[in-house]
């Protein structure tokens, strides 16, 4: 079984944290109505939806990945770097636990956004970004190696996060812009960059999971429909790619990984 939660756009998401790009107008029903077609690409990969509520006070919920990191082993529940970002953590944290996984919290002085981690295999990689310490890259070392996997601090600059800069797009393949993180860090896995004309490229979620238009069983990838240069490279590696429209979200500095906490049960 394959759970994506995914959180209701807020009321005042335009008001929006935004560190690298300029604020300009949102449509809020057209995010809305992009947010719901991403849902449904979700749905024919094979995943269940459990949506969470948003309120005034968390603009920037629907960016649920940077509040917790799932792993198989179990949830660890993030502390975000932007101070505001935090009340949104107990609603997530809450319904991480209705699915039995264990728990563990990041305590301050640790800051970490889900956004900064990418898991491939056994390596977890962790940006050091605006939003992600040194003692939060620590704690999460701590917590995780006794379970066999290796954290490896990155450093991220001119991007938010580290997933704004380099994502999974199959089991051992990732999609990369060079500028913004230093590819070195990644040896071992197949690289794809992306193309120079779309530097905001990288940020791709792949889906791996049982059903849905899964057919094959080695996953899809949500991707914008905003970066086609990139997304027929990906095609040419034969990565299968579902587009999807996030303009108005990414106005938001949110990317298609932000937007959801993919929960999975059983083998991959
Ligand atoms: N607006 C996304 C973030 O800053 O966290």
């Amino acid at each position: 079984m394959l759970f994506a939660l995914t959180r209701e756009i807020s009321p005042r998401f335009a008001e929006c944290q935004l560190t690298h790009l300029p604020r300009v107008a949102i449509d809020i029903e057209r995010a809305r109505a992009q947010h719901d077609a991403y849902e449904w690409a979700l749905v024919e990969l094979g995943c269940t939806i459990r949506r969470i509520d948003s309120a005034p006070e968390t603009p920037d919920a629907v960016f649920i990945e940077d509040t917790a990191v799932v792993l198989r082993e179990g949830a660890v529940i993030a502390r975000p770097g932007a101070e505001p970002r935090r009340a949104e953590v107990p609603a997530v944290a809450a319904a991480l636990a209705r699915f039995g996984l264990p728990q563990h919290e990041l305590a301050a002085p640790a800051t970490l956004d889900g956004g900064d981690v990418l898991v491939v295999g056994r390596q977890v990689f962790i940006g050091a970004s605006a939003r992600t310490n040194v003692e939060g890259i620590d704690q999460m070392r701590r917590l995780l190696e006794p379970f066999g996997y290796r954290v490896r601090a990155v450093p991220v600059h001119s991007c938010l996060h580290l997933k704004s800069a380099v994502t999974a797009v199959g089991r051992d393949t990732i999609l990369i812009n060079r500028d913004w993180v230093p590819a070195d860090a990644f040896a071992g896995p197949t690289l794809v960059d992306v193309d120079p004309d779309e530097p905001h490229a990288a940020n791709a979620l792949w889906v791996a999971g049982p059903g849905g238009l899964d057919l094959r069983g080695d996953g899809v990838v949500i991707y914008p429909a905003a970066y086609p240069k990139t997304g027929r490279r990906l095609e040419a590696h034969g990565i299968r790619v579902r587009a999807v429209e996030v303009d108005e979200l990414a106005k938001a500095e949110g990317g298609v990984t932000c937007c959801s906490l993919l929960v999975k049960f059983g083998r991959s």
